[in-house]
């Protein structure tokens, strides 16, 4: 019989509003995450942020915390976008999110070959944006006539950050979702006819849409919280409904999708074993600042493997100290080094 392996105590910590606001790291970040390096206690980042590849953000955060760190430590908003190259890596696909070349830079790290982004569209489709004044110029320089959109299809959307010029990406996204087969400029003859299930629409091989992060708003170096991308989907679905009196149609992930957490162990847990192969993780703090992702994620979030997740409520972002949370931590601390040491303390006591 194998011997029972000692178990252990891990972290997941959020980024924003807990590590750090803005580009400025928060006070007690960097000690808190060097006393675990001290002590070996494996940790690992969990961000909806995005925007880079994860070597490049895992840089950034470490550049900002004076700390060095491993790309398997980190899950962002879009790595589990990985397991789509398998599907979409040969096909084509529109991006959504960043600016300039960034995220079109991203999905080609991640191995999807053909990639557009909405100022390609805009450089094929002349007209497509109704104000394009403001907008144009940016458009102009990142993006690129493609005509082959005319006769190959957009299989998937994928929105990797927020969206900078919302009017042109819900005007793109809405024309494909209504599109025949994904086809720039054309328009399902099925759409609308209720004698076919959901009214017809979404019934023509339009592009699948996914998403990466829920988060309705997030936390920078303004005084109250900006919106995210989770807004963004608010309001595309509120179009969609409107425009066709449907559901909007997506995948999720990040916080607080489980499937991220199911993500986010199997990195802890690989991570951990880079460690220390004798141990095995027992317990995982997730500490954030946002009740309705990182809590609501890691309280509801049954791992397979017998690891108990808990969540841990810090006061310096977006949750606002003195209410009530909408979904109810483990515990709470005033920031980030308060939850490490307190978390410490009781990993003891219950394990040992
Ligand atoms: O939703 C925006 C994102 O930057 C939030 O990041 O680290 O708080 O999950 P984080
Ligand atoms: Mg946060």
């Amino acid at each position: 019989m194998a011997p029972v392996k000692e178990r252990s105590v891990a972290f997941a910590f959020d980024i924003d509003g807990v590590l750090v606001k803005g580009k400025k790291p928060l006070p007690g970040a960097s000690d808190a995450i060097r006393l675990l390096q001290r002590k070996n206690v494996p940790f690992m980042f969990l961000t909806n942020g995005g925007g880079h590849t994860e070597e490049a953000h895992v840089n950034r955060v470490g550049q900002r915390l004076g700390l060095t760190f491993s790309p398997k430590q980190f899950v962002q908003s879009h790595t589990p976008y990985f397991d789509l190259v398998p599907e979409y890596g040969d096909k084509t696909i529109l991006v959504l999110g960043g600016h300039g070349q960034q995220i079109r830079g991203v999905a080609h790290a991640y191995g999807f070959k053909n990639v557009v982004t909405s100022s390609d569209i805009m450089a094929t489709c002349k007209h497509i944006h109704a104000f394009p004044e403001i907008t144009r110029a940016h458009h102009d320089e990142h993006g690129s006539e493609r005509p082959e959109l005319r006769t190959t299809p957009i299989s998937a959307i994928l929105c990797w950050s927020s969206p900078r010029d919302w009017y042109l990406d819900l005007q793109v996204v809405q024309d494909l979702l209504l599109s025949s087969g994904g086809l720039l400029g054309t328009v399902s003859s099925k759409n609308g006819d209720v004698s076919l299930p959901n009214n017809g629409y979404l019934q023509d091989d339009q592009p699948k849409l996914f998403f990466c992060n829920p988060d309705f708003e997030w936390c920078t170096e303004h005084e109250q919280p900006r919106l995210a991308q989770g807004a963004f989907k608010e309001a595309l679905g509120a179009l969609w409904k409107t425009k066709t009196g449907t559901d909007l149609e997506y995948t999720r992930f990040g916080k607080p999708t489980e499937a991220t957490y199911v993500y986010a162990e199997r990195i802890l847990r690989e991570y951990g074993k880079s460690l220390d192969s004798s141990k095995e993780i027992g317990t995982v703090y997730m500490i954030g600042d946002n009740p309705e992702s990182d809590i609501a994620g890691a309280n509801a979030f049954q791992s397979q493997h017998g690891i108990e997740w808990r969540s841990i409520l810090v006061e310096t972002g977006v949750y606002v100290p003195g209410s009530v949370p909408k979904h109810k931590p483990y515990h709470t601390a005033k920031n980030v080094m308060e939850a490490v040491e307190w978390a410490l303390e009781k990993g003891a006591a219950v394990l040992n």
